[in-house]
């Protein structure tokens, strides 16, 4: 079996982090020339296609689902229970990857905008097997998960949010890592930035402290998607935790971190899931220029941040870390009827 990066340079965690391969990788890097063009920089701008890590569904979940999927089944649990927005891709990621690993998935759903990306992963949801919970408040979903269905629940991996835990943080290290091998090869230039979107944490938690494992000098800057800036203590904190986890290495007993990342809340727009002018402008040139499919609630508000840098003259080159998944399952949603949902979700699909 090829071993992950992270094993490769770290040949003492082979033994002690659960690990199992779900990854097409490495995933591809290209530059935007097209879009360097017309937003009118004489600076590269990159990408790294996380779109594309896995044929079944890819995304940035898949690479935090390596370790956590492994850890479940280590644990010898029979399915796996998440949190997320009402079009969760996290979840949809779980469920499909839990799936395929004979792992069945317990979704805790919370209201957010409905657009048609929601209505399409709801589909797709019921469609993999996911069992759908929905709460009228995110209260209400974190009491159930993290108190009262606990008893009912024997056998269950309890993920918290956005698969943001420590073991899932080693993902997006391990993606830094995969990333100095192409910068290593020539395969693209050392980024000065690279731009990724800020949810749950996680992915921003793993770059950052996989930036400083490796010599290179590139700096992450987060884009907030929601008006309200994490709390960094939070975000410390997972990261201390993902780097106790590495620290089983006796390569890093001595390694310090200190946070290097930068966060911005300049292109959320007013809440989670609602769409924003510059993030409809950026998915449309995406689209257009560059053959790339954003959502609104993440990957578009990111390229907003990319582009108006590069406008505003940002020095590069920039590396816009794309997230998304672009398996199509259009297909697959489309055939489902919204009646064959459990009633509480149907309507979100008759109103409006
Ligand atoms: C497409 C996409 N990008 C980025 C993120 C944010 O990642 P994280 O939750 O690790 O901060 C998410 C989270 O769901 C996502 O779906």
């Amino acid at each position: 079996m090829k071993h992950p990066p992270l094993f490769e340079v770290y040949p003492d965690l082979r033994e002690q982090i659960p690990w199992i391969p779900i990854l097409s990788t490495p995933t591809p890097t290209r530059q935007l020339t097209n879009l360097q063009q017309v937003v009118n920089t004489n600076e590269e701008i990159w990408v790294k296609l996380d779109n594309l890590t896995s044929e079944k569904y890819g995304g940035n979940k898949v690479r935090k689902l390596e370790f956590l999927i492994a850890d479940a089944l280590q644990q010898e649990k029979h399915q796996i229970a998440t949190l997320g927005g009402l079009g969760t891709n996290h979840g949809l990621a779980t469920t499909i990857h839990g799936q395929a690993n004979n792992l069945a998935t317990r979704l805790y759903l919370t209201p957010q905008p409905i657009t048609t990306h929601v209505r399409m992963n709801l589909k797709l949801l019921y469609h993999f097997g996911a069992d759908m919970i929905y709460s009228e408040t995110r209260r209400r979903a974190n009491f159930r998960f993290r108190f009262l269905d606990r008893i009912s629940q024997r056998g269950t991996y309890w993920l918290p949010l956005g698969g943001s835990t420590a073991l899932g943080v080693l993902g997006y290290v391990n993606a830094v890592l995969e990333l100095l091998n192409q910068i290593t090869t020539g395969e693209l230039p050392e980024p000065r930035l690279i731009y990724i979107p800020v949810g749950s944490l996680g992915t921003i938690a793993g770059i950052d402290l996989g930036l400083q494992l490796t010599n290179l000098s590139t700096k992450v800057k987060g884009i907030c998607v929601a008006p309200h800036l994490p709390p960094t203590k939070s975000l410390n904190q997972l990261i201390e935790g993902a780097l106790r986890l590495l620290q089983q290495s006796p390569q890093l007993t001595d390694f310090t971190y200190q946070p290097r990342y930068e966060l911005t809340m300049d292109y959320s727009g007013s809440g989670y899931g609602v769409v924003t002018d510059a993030g409809t402008e950026a998915s449309q040139l995406a689209l257009e220029l560059e053959a790339i499919q954003l959502d609104p609630t993440y990957t578009a508000k990111t390229l907003a941040g990319v582009i108006d840098a590069a406008r505003k003259g940002e020095k590069g080159p920039i590396l816009y870390w794309h997230t998304f998944n672009s398996v199509d399952l259009s297909t697959i949603a489309n055939s489902i009827d919204y009646q064959d949902l459990p009633s509480v979700f149907h309507r979100f699909f008759t109103n409006g």
